[in-house]
């Protein structure tokens, strides 16, 4: 099974996403197809997107508190997403770590509210370009694993997206052959803080069209994370359709 997840960040207006269901709902996949959709979409438009969700689409959040529930003016809790019916939620994406003061603590207890509410994390951890350039990749990696999953329910589905700061937005996407290394050791960590299993791994950061086929030939790569690309059905269906 491959993930095409879309993050349209702070992006759609109601009438771009009318627009962009009714391509989507056009397109038919191959039945059986090996693909999961999701779209990770700004809070406003979710209930209206949740009419979307099907065995191959699920509609999610970018975002949730780390509290419960009470005085915190603009927040959004786990509870809610769970209470409308939301199939997922973004947790630490790199904007919201480096816009948002998003600390690994933040991230940690955003991920475990979401686990209360059965709602699956799709947890995104990268190196920047000077961590990159000085080699610390795999230990700013491992870090932030070990931190953003301390004391989390091992029982649970969690998914991870690989997404090197440097690549997010910039139309440089990482090579084929760095992302299945990186993969592979975000694997091996997985194994040793949640158990040896079949972890499920995306990569994001300048996914498009014209490189999707390559990343997601890879059988350790289980699927992206796509921004940009994602704004426009018909690039974000392309991206889909490279599975096949
Ligand atoms: P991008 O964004 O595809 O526009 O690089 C990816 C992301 O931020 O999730």
């Amino acid at each position: 099974m491959k993930y095409i997840i879309g993050n349209w960040k702070m992006n759609m207006t109601a009438g771009e996403i009318v627009n962009f269901s009714k391509a989507l709902r056009k397109y038919k996949f191959p039945k059986h197809s090996d693909v999961m959709l999701g779209l990770a979409v700004p809070y406003v438009y979710l209930l209206g997107m949740s009419k979307m969700q099907s065995s191959m689409m699920m509609i999610g959040a970018q975002n949730v508190s780390n509290h419960d529930k009470g005085a915190y003016t603009g927040e959004i809790s786990a509870n809610m997403l769970a209470d409308v019916g939301l199939d997922f939620c973004l947790v630490g994406h790199s904007e919201r770590r480096a816009m948002f003061g998003e600390t690994d603590e933040i991230v940690n207890q955003k991920l475990e509210k979401l686990q209360e509410n059965e709602l699956l994390p799709i947890l995104c951890i990268g190196e920047t370009l000077e961590q990159y350039d000085k080699g610390q990749t795999k230990a700013v990696l491992s870090a932030q694993l070990s931190k953003d999953l301390e004391g989390i329910d091992k029982s649970k589905q969690i998914i991870v997206a690989y997404e090197p700061v440097w690549a997010i937005g910039t139309g440089k996407s990482a090579s084929a052959d760095l992302i299945k290394e990186t993969i592979t050791f975000i694997k091996q960590e997985l194994d040793k803080i949640l158990g040896k299993r079949e972890h499920i791994v995306l990569y994001g950061g300048s996914v498009n069209p014209a490189n999707s086929a390559e990343i997601l030939r890879n059988e350790i790569v289980d699927g992206a994370l796509v921004g940009g690309a994602s704004l426009d059905a018909d690039r974000f269906i392309q991206i889909a359709s490279s599975v096949f």
